[in-house]
């Protein structure tokens, strides 16, 4: 997940024209570090923004989202003259006074990357709302254009935003930090006979005209922002749950999703009510980047965890648990990522336990363990810390498995030291305390001690969780998840291996896609081509339906130099574009001195396909580019 450079803002220069005498934001002139939130140029400690009005019409010829933000916004200092934007790749038009309509003198500095421009406007005597004309570029970090081809129908073009962490700047000119919330509304026009959906209300119903309206009546972080347009299907599954998906996904997504309601429901009975009116699920093309995306009341789905028999509708349980920590409790800064990552794979487990049983958890459990250990194992020291700001960073690595299976083992270890029934009571209350709000580690520190570890100094000594928090590696205190369906494949394979078992001895007809992935993992890296072979014969892998068992086999198809899996490694890239489940796969071949040929090649006819994140995330491990291929 190397997705955020970490870097440090100079003098935007540009700047400089400005008249004397006037107050020039902080934000400018400061170094990154002292700056309330390192990856925004925003004065929003001067100045916050409460509301925007959005009024965007889809061009899918040139690609841009073309059209006017209001903004309204609330002065903390009374004196301040300037508002500070964050945009990236946006053209400016005009900035007015939204009442006058009366110009504003702005000035858009230059790009300081990966933080983009400043747009700095002059605000109006009176405090009115100020207007911005805009558009976006089909170059936008944080939008994905698709062709008729690259869709499930082939028909149609398909459009939609991924905002996290800093590339909601690049579709709309605003404070873009989640230490700032807003409401919003939003108008959009699209070509006739397509949807369009938002992080917002939705209605079922198509608009013959193409014109959607939007409204967002809870205050919410930039990053949450969220849009997509494509020929969309609409199915209500229960009563809170429906689903958008291109029609092909509707029925998979509708028998897979199915227990949605059930996580809903396990989770308020948890931490509280649920804030958000209804949740919708939206499943995106195969291209979308991430697993998965917390958009509130509408999370953001890859179909790669479509696998037929609900076995990676975790991810559902992931996402739905950022309703409570992240979008009702945010993270302040990137670096404070773990309050919203780790907290939610912590309530992620708590909800599968609960609609799919303690062994399932466990085996997940224990499967993000082994990978967090792996993982950690070649992260410098300052990137094994839950809380990063501390620290001067200045590697690429702000995400990372550290700030979500840390993060939860830290949360389930302090779970298991005071007692569920008092830790949930604490969750419980903890939400309630910060609803609508954005913290801080120290935040979250204080918090702890005034309200958990002041009751059991004995049990949670603040020793312990400081290490877990500002400390490198996995204290020893950490519970190690065990699971004897585990235990019976380890034995499985040294049979195996000893030749006291053959591959068809072995029972697997009552495996789940857990223990697949663990048998996977726990077959020694190097195997010759007869071993190989007879494994896919045996088991199928190549064929696998299942992405993320494919992944795994493929991985050791790679590392062994199988060549009959080559060509399904071909039509998985050309089909995928989920960063987690395509880049390891091109890092693997790179390694291998006789495939980085092949990796070049396939990643050459892939690459238009994907998103300009994954693009970004690949493009360095196969030295692409532009000009030599
Ligand atoms: N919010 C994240 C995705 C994200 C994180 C985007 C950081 C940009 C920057 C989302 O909730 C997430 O964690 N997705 C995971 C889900 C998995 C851990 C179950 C994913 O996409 O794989
Ligand atoms: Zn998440």
């Amino acid at each position: 997940m190397r997705l955020l450079a970490f870097c440090f803002v100079v003098l935007l220069s540009a700047c400089h024209s400005l008249p004397k005498n006037n107050h020039v934001p902080n934000a400018i002139n400061d170094r990154t570090l002292t700056r309330p939130d390192p990856h925004s140029m925003a004065n929003f400690e001067d100045v916050v923004i409460t509301h925007l009005s959005l009024e965007l019409k889809t061009d899918f010829d040139d690609k841009e989202l073309k059209g006017q933000v209001i903004i309204q916004y609330k002065k903390l200092k009374p004196e301040t003259e300037y508002m500070v934007l964050d945009t990236r790749d946006l053209k400016i038009r005009r900035v007015s006074a939204a009442d006058s309509n009366q110009s504003l003198s702005w000035k858009l500095a230059s790009s300081q990357p990966p933080l983009g421009s400043a747009l700095q406007i002059k605000l109006p005597e009176n405090s009115a709302p100020i207007k911005i004309d805009y558009q976006s570029r089909p170059q936008a970090t944080g939008l994905q254009w698709l062709t008729p081809l690259q869709t499930a129908t082939g028909k149609h073009p398909f459009l939609f935003s991924q905002s996290q962490a800093i590339h909601a700047r690049s579709w709309i000119p605003l404070q873009d930090t989640p230490a700032v919330r807003f409401t919003y509304q939003a108008q959009i026009e699209v070509p006739k006979g397509l949807r369009a959906v938002m992080s917002a209300k939705n209605s079922p119903e198509l608009n013959p005209e193409g014109v959607y309206s939007f409204d967002m009546p809870q205050p919410i972080p930039s990053y949450l922002m969220a849009i997509a347009v494509g020929d969309l299907a609409y199915k209500k599954i229960s009563e809170h749950v429906a689903i958008f998906a291109e029609q092909p996904f509707l029925e998979p997504a509708a028998y897979e999703f199915a227990k949605t309601e059930d996580m809903i429901e396990a989770t308020e009975e948890l931490y509280g009510d649920y804030q958000w009116g209804d949740y919708d699920l939206l499943v995106l093309p195969p291209s979308f980047p991430f697993g998965g995306m917390e958009n509130p009341r509408l999370s953001f789905i890859t179909p790669t965890v479509i696998a037929g028999d609900r076995s990676l509708d975790s991810l559902i349980a992931h996402e739905l648990a950022h309703s409570w920590s992240g979008n009702l409790v945010t993270n302040a800064r990137w670096c404070d990522l773990w309050l919203n990552e780790g907290f939610t794979s912590y309530i992620e487990a708590r909800i599968t336990e609960k609609v799919h049983g303690q062994e399932r958890m466990i085996m997940e459990a224990a499967l993000n363990l082994q990978g967090l250990q792996k993982e950690m194992a070649d992260l410098p020291e300052a990137e094994q810390r839950l809380s990063t700001c501390e620290v001067e960073l200045d590697s690429e690595d702000v995400f990372s498995g550290v700030a979500y299976d840390k993060g939860r083992f830290f949360l389930e270890w302090m779970e298991k030291q005071v007692g569920r029934a008092e830790f949930d009571a604490f969750l419980n209350q903890y939400f309630a305390d910060f609803a609508f709000q954005s913290i801080t580690s120290s935040q979250f520190l204080t918090y702890l001690q005034d309200n958990l570890i002041s009751k059991y100094p004995q049990k949670l000594p603040l020793e312990t969780v400081k290490e877990w928090i500002y400390g490198p590696g996995l204290p020893d205190v950490l519970y190690v998840p065990v699971t004897d369906r585990f235990e019976v494949i380890n034995d499985r394979i040294s049979a195996w291996q000893t030749g006291r078992l053959r591959l068809d001895e072995i029972k697997t007809e009552d495996w789940t896609t857990q223990e697949w992935l663990h048998f996977l993992r726990a077959l020694p890296e190097s195997l010759d081509q007869k071993t190989m072979q007879a494994l896919d014969r045996a088991f199928h892998f190549s064929e696998s339906q299942n992405s993320e068992i494919a992944h795994d086999w493929l991985l050791l198809s790679i590392q062994n130099r199988y060549q009959p899996a080559y060509d399904r490694l071909i039509r998985y890239l050309n089909s995928i574009g989920r960063m987690k489940l395509i880049v390891p796969l091109y890092e693997a071949m790179m390694k291998t001195d006789d495939l980085q040929q092949l990796g070049k090649r396939i990643y050459a006819k892939a690459r238009p396909g994907y998103h300009p994140l994954a693009q970004q995330a690949v493009d360095p491990v196969v030295n692409y580019s532009e000009s030599g291929h």
